[in-house]
């Protein structure tokens, strides 16, 4: 039998609970942040096989999840809290001696826990230190994660890899850089770590909807040659870049010389069955094994019935090689696929 802790983007729990029940008709779920975080049951199979099998082929919807080792009634008094926390960090001991441990703590928003996430933090630390571990909050060997909602304190020890995300709960953060142009700039810098492509590996980018410029610039940082598309303004800050060209044009009505470009982006803001039609068209214009990294949005009802029609369309074209909704995305999510 397997517990784990999941979570998806607001709103989108339903659609990754459908995803699990798909896989394993026998899983028990229960909410505990409405329309985010659930508890997962599986009678059928053990953690190890559960998660290799998650791994294998990661579901759409479910952004992160974790091992449920303990379960405890929520303490009503904060010393109760506290020594459940120090205790549990000390039975560690022999798993995490001499290894780097990231503390990961969230709760829901009804939950009487009475910590902030630094403070539970700082409450374990010492009981790791004891052990001979280090607390690290990125690097990390082992993830000893706190779930607390309104009545349970859920509590596991993870590999990162094992978590789908080593971020806590999954909420990718990054830098934010000075001069950013659009926070759509994140979108695809967690879609380089999510896919585990480096762009610096690309030399030829096509950017389909790419105004105010957000993916552009990640791009032309990676030392790409982009081609911009989008009727509208680019950002200032990109007037004059070298290896930059805009072109002010309907996605739709553009042809290029086949085989131009190694790596096609496009976060367009339109229906998405018209995007495949427009992406599908410009096959031709990519190089054999060019990368694709498009953002489907879902505006119809129905969004499992939406991606499934999706990518049956881009399959007449591309090899589909993942499809996430990531931190970034709200209602959409990400499609890389391959020439
Ligand atoms: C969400 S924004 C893109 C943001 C961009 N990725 C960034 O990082 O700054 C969507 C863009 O798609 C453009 N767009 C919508 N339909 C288009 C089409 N048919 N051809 C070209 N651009 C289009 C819009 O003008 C808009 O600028």
């Amino acid at each position: 039998m397997s517990v784990f802790i999941g979570t998806s983007n607001p709103g989108f729990a339903p659609y990754a609970m459908e995803e699990l029940r798909r896989r394993w008709p026998d899983v028990s779920l229960s909410g505990l942040a409405p329309g985010e975080t659930f508890k997962l049951v599986v009678a059928s199979v053990d953690d190890t096989e559960l998660v290799r099998m998650l791994r294998r082929d990661e579901p759409v919807f479910l952004r992160h999840l974790f091992p449920v080792r303990e379960e405890l009634d929520m303490p009503e008094q904060a010393e109760g809290v506290a020594s459940a926390l120090v205790r549990f960090a000390g039975s560690l001991a022999e798993e995490v001696k001499g290894a780097k441990v990231a503390v990961q703590v969230r709760k829901s928003q009804d939950s009487p826990f009475p910590f902030s996430s630094a403070e539970a933090r700082d409450l374990m630390v010492p009981a790791l230190l004891e052990s001979g571990a280090e607390g690290v909050s990125r690097g990390a060997k082992w993830i000893l994660s706190v779930y607390a909602a309104k009545r349970s304190l859920y509590l596991g020890l993870s590999a990162p890899a094992d978590n789908l995300s080593d971020w806590p709960g999954g909420a990718v953060r990054f830098r934010r850089e000075e001069g950013l142009i659009s926070r759509a700039a994140f979108k695809l810098l967690e879609a380089e770590q999510a896919f585990d492509l480096p762009f610096e590996r690309f030399t030829n980018a096509l950017d389909l909807g790419a105004a105010p410029g957000g993916w552009t610039s990640v791009l032309l940082e990676r030392g790409l040659r982009v081609t911009a598309v989008d009727p509208a303004e680019m950002d200032e800050s990109l007037d004059g870049h070298p290896t930059l060209r805009h072109l002010r044009q309907n996605a739709a009505d553009l042809s290029f010389a086949p085989g131009t470009f190694d790596l096609l982006v496009c976060d367009m803001s339109w229906d998405p069955h018209h995007t495949a039609r427009i992406v599908k068209q410009l096959a031709p214009a990519l190089s054999a094994g060019a990368s694709v990294i498009v953002t489907l949005k879902l505006m119809y009802k129905k969004p499992m019935q939406t991606i499934s029609d999706l990518l049956a369309s881009y399959e007449e074209k591309f090899d589909i090689r993942r499809v996430k909704q990531l931190f970034h995305n709200r209602d959409e999510v990400t499609l890389w696929m391959r020439k």
